[in-house]
C-alpha cells in the first residue's frame, strides 16, 4: 500500500473542502491508503469562535512523530499575506528532529491553498511553502498541464500548476467550484500515483 497524509490547517473550511477532493482523488488511484489529518489550532477557541471559525471539523489532530511513516503527504495551508497559515508553520517548526534523521527525503511533498482574491498570493504560497519540503529532501509534486482545469479561461479558478487552490472571497462566502475541486481530485491522484512508482 502507498500510505498519503493529506494535512491541512483550515480556519473557515474553504481549505477542508480541498483536503476532501484531494483525498477523493488519491483514494481513486489502487493500492492507496489515505489518511486525512489537521495541524493543530492556535487560537484558543473564544477568539476562534468571534473570528466565525468552523470549529466542528472532524479530522484528526496529526503529530510530527508520525510524518516519516507516509509515501506522500499533501498540505493544505489558507494563504496569510501570500504565505502559509502560522498554524501549519508552527507544526513545521517542530520538525527539527525529523529533518536530523532525513525522515521525509524522497518521500512526495505537495501543496495546496485557498486566498480570498484571485491574486492575493495562491502561488507564493505554495512555492514558498516548496522550501521547507526541498529541506526536509522531499520530491515536489505539483498539477501539470495534462489536468486541463488549470488552463479554464472561461471563469475565474484558483489552481495552477503549482497546486490546486481556491477563491473565498473577501467575506468568506465563496466555496470551491467545480473545477477548482477537480484540480484538487486531480492532485491526490496524481500524487498518489507518483508516489506509487517512486516507493515501488
Ligand atoms: C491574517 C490573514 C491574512 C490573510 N492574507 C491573505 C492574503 O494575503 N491574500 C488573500 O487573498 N487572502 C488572505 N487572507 C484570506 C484567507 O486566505 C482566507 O480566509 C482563506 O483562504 C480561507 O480558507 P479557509 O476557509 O480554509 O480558512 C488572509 C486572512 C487572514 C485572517
Amino acid at each position: 500500500m502507498t500510505k498519503i497524509l493529506i494535512l491541512y490547517y483550515s480556519m473557515y473550511g474553504h481549505i477542508e473542502s480541498l483536503a476532501k477532493a484531494v483525498a477523493e482523488g488519491a483514494r481513486g488511484v489502487a493500492n492507496t491508503e489515505v489518511t486525512l489529518k489537521r495541524v493543530p489550532e492556535l487560537m484558543s477557541e473564544e477568539a476562534a469562535r468571534k473570528a466565525g471559525a468552523k470549529v466542528d471539523q472532524a479530522a484528526p489532530l496529526a503529530n510530527v512523530d508520525e510524518l516519516s511513516g507516509y509515501d506522500a503527504i499533501i498540505f493544505g495551508t489558507p494563504t496569510r499575506f501570500g504565505n502559509m497559515c502560522a498554524q501549519m508553520r508552527n507544526f513545521l517548526d517542530q520538525t527539527g528532529r525529523l529533518w536530523q534523521e532525513g525522515g521525509l527525503i524522497g518521500k512526495v511533498g505537495s501543496v495546496f491553498t485557498s486566498t480570498a482574491t484571485q491574486h492575493g498570493g495562491q502561488e507564493t504560497t505554495i512555492t514558498s511553502f516548496h522550501t521547507t519540503l526541498l529541506h526536509h529532501g522531499m520530491v515536489i509534486v505539483g498539477v501539470p498541464y495534462s489536468c486541463v482545469q488549470i488552463g479554464n479561461m472561461g471563469e475565474i479558478s484558483g489552481g495552477s500548476p503549482y497546486g490546486a487552490g481556491t477563491l473565498a472571497g473577501g467575506d468568506g462566502h465563496r466555496q470551491p467550484s467545480e473545477n477548482e475541486l477537480t484540480i484538487a481530485r486531480f492532485q491526490g491522484a496524481h500524487v498518489a500515483d507518483v508516489a506509487r512508482k517512486l516507493s515501488a
